[in-house]
């Protein structure tokens, strides 16, 4: 048996028993207890360089910096593999993939049994969320792979503090990660070990993650997609409090007037960009700060705001696209200290992916490790980077508030050719729901599977929430109502609801809104709105500016751009509403009925128009 080998800064029997008991199952060589320190940081390190898996970049361009190339086969989100095991099937809903909770737990046994032979197991403590932070919860991930105990220390506050807070009691989720490769005695390793079978699967009912077969980002690092949403979103429901797909970003302007805006995009839709936004020319005087670039969790306070924090403490984006002009404040955090995945390299030790510049340097290695001849591409379009959000020159004074901030607005936005506009504010919250729980967006290489086909992507939370998604509209439903009545006594008000689509595009298929940082543009005109001074007009799918309701100072964009990216189609909006009924007829009987009236009002008022 594995010697359990437990430090004296772990005073948490069941925690301690737990760790005995998976050891007993995945029969690792070694178990090594995560502190979190510079020196276990390197150590693996170094280790993942011996072993091949890690590169070191060139000191003086990418100074602590290193790259990891993955399997080729394991790139990316699985959410075919992704399963919600709760007791009952009805509540994983129609939009999880389900299977009895038993006979999961036999095929996992199954798969578990002897998989981390021949590798460490590492006991990675980390806390979701500012250290002691009332809005903060732990886990624990147990994992087979060096790349994710310290890609784990980038993006969770990882290390010993973390035991401080457990104490002997205190409550964690626990999560089992292996890249599902024993090793025989004497069996050389690969650089990315994985397997072709892969499970990501959730216990709601019990909090549990258990992840199989891949290395890579949300399906490897369980403190992101599977802890901050999938089970997190469940406990939020239970609680009475949001576990949201969102960045959060907050916006003064010159008069000192400050809002927090927290905002809703599906994968690599411009999260990070949007996070990270410098405002354009002509906006002296504006300040737009980062709090988080991919997930809130918000509760409610007894004013009846809602204040939010951003669980993670460091970015996992997506590397192409990224660029001085994109997102600036970005390259300016990726100065050091950054893990890059898969994207491309050169001779020099210098990253390069699609869009760092016009053209690739001379001499690049792609993201398979083989020399890039420009027919393929040279980064891997989910190629990442992880980085602690520390670094972020953006990055919010609020930023680890152990409180959270409060938030003014939700923004839902899609990537959609046609239909959508620039911005629309919604009616009211339920009508803001009805936006949020209907949103449609391209697919993008985020997930495996068809790129750039409409799907719903209810909240941009489709592959994130852990329970029944007809209940999760249900439970913003009726948080609106008892934060509202709060709201409404101290004082205050229930954010607004704003839906945004920086994506249409022209005839030719180009892009008509220039989007980054212009869009600081729509984000004035929100405040303006929230402020109560800001115009807009009526039409049936919602309020929203004419041209010179925003401010233009410093832009050349036209009247006519304008009314290409605000234009309304009567035929194209009748389709689109009428195409919420299959969301809604999948969603069966637990839809709240105030769902599908509202879709009959929507229709009848762009049928009236
Ligand atoms: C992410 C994602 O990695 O949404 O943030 O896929
Ligand atoms: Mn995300």
């Amino acid at each position: 048996m594995t010697p359990m080998n437990t430090p004296e800064f772990v005073r948490h029997p069941q925690l301690i028993a737990w760790v005995e008991k998976i050891a007993q199952l995945t029969k690792p060589a070694k178990i090594e207890w995560c502190d979190g320190s510079q020196e276990e940081y390197q150590r693996l390190i170094d280790l993942m360089i011996a072993n091949g898996t890690m590169q070191k970049l060139n000191e003086e361009k990418h100074p602590g910096s290193y790259l990891a190339n993955s399997d080729p086969s394991d790139v990316a989100r699985v959410e075919d593999r992704t399963f919600i095991c709760s007791q009952d099937k009805e509540d994983a809903g129609a939009t999880n993939n389900w299977v009895a909770p038993s006979e999961m737990r036999e095929k996992l046994n199954g798969l578990f049994d002897g998989c981390m032979a021949g590798r460490t197991m590492y006991v990675v403590p980390f806390s979701m969320g500012p250290l002691g932070s009332h809005i903060a919860h732990i886990g624990i991930e147990l994992t087979d792979s060096p790349y994710v105990a310290v890609s784990m220390s980038k993006m969770a506050r990882m290390g010993k503090a973390v035991y401080d807070i457990l104490g002997t009691d205190g409550e964690f989720v626990p999560c089992v990660h292996s890249v599902g490769a024993p090793l025989k005695d004497g069996e050389k390793d690969v650089a990315w070990p994985c397997n072709s079978d892969k499970y990501i699967v959730h216990y709601p009912e019990t909090r549990e993650i258990w992840s199989f077969g891949s290395g890579y980002g949300g399906n490897a690092l369980l403190g992101k997609k599977c802890f901050a949403l999938r089970i997190a979103s469940k406990m939020g429901h239970e609680q009475g409090w949001m576990a949201e797909h969102m960045l959060i970003l907050g916006v003064t302007n010159p008069k000192g007037e400050k809002h927090y805006i927290a905002a809703a995009f599906p994968s690599a839709c411009g999260k990070t960009n949007f996070a990270m936004l410098i405002p354009p020319a002509g906006y002296e005087g504006w300040k737009i700060e980062t709090v988080g670039d991919d997930i809130a969790w918000i509760k409610p306070g007894e004013d009846g705001r809602l204040y939010a924090i951003n669980p993670e403490a460091g970015f996992f984006g997506v590397a192409p696209g990224t660029n001085t002009v994109t997102n600036s404040n970005c390259m300016s955090t990726l100065y050091k200290d950054v893990i890059y995945t898969n994207v491309a390299v050169t001779d020099n030790g210098e990253v390069w992916w699609e869009g760092l510049s016009k053209t690739a340097p001379e001499n690049v290695t792609n993201w398979k490790g083989e020399r890039h001849t420009g027919e393929e591409k040279a980064a891997h379009p989910n190629a990442r980077f992880t980085v602690s959000a520390a670094q972020c020159p953006s990055i919010d004074p609020e930023w680890e508030n152990p409180n959270g901030v409060p938030i003014s607005a939700f923004i839902f936005g899609g990537r959609r050719a046609d239909t959508v506009p620039l911005v629309s504010e919604a009616f009211d919250w339920v009508d803001g729901v009805y936006k949020a729980a209907t949103m449609g967006s391209e697919t993008t290489a985020a997930a495996t599977g068809q790129q750039g086909v409409v799907r719903r992507d209810p909240f941009a939370m489709l592959p994130f929430v852990g329970y029944n998604m007809a209940d999760y509209f249900a439970h913003w439903l009726a948080l609106g109502e008892t934060v509202g009545a709060k709201a409404e006594q101290a004082g205050n008000k229930l954010p607004k609801i704003f839906n945004v689509n920086w994506f249409r595009r022209d005839e030719q298929g180009n892009f008509v809104w220039p989007g980054f940082g212009q869009n600081t543009r729509v984000l004035e005109w929100m405040i303006d709105r929230i402020e109560g001074r800001g115009n807009a007009v009526e039409t049936p799918i919602g309020l929203v500016p004419e041209y010179e309701d925003l401010n233009w100072t410093g832009s050349d964009f036209s009247k006519a751009g304008f009314e290409k990216v605000t234009s309304q189609d009567k035929d194209l909006w009748v389709k689109e509403l009428e195409s919420h009924t299959e969301l809604f007829d999948k969603l069966g009987e637990r839809l709240p009925k105030v769902l599908r009236e509202r879709q009959k009002q929507l229709i009848d008022a762009v049928k009236a128009s």
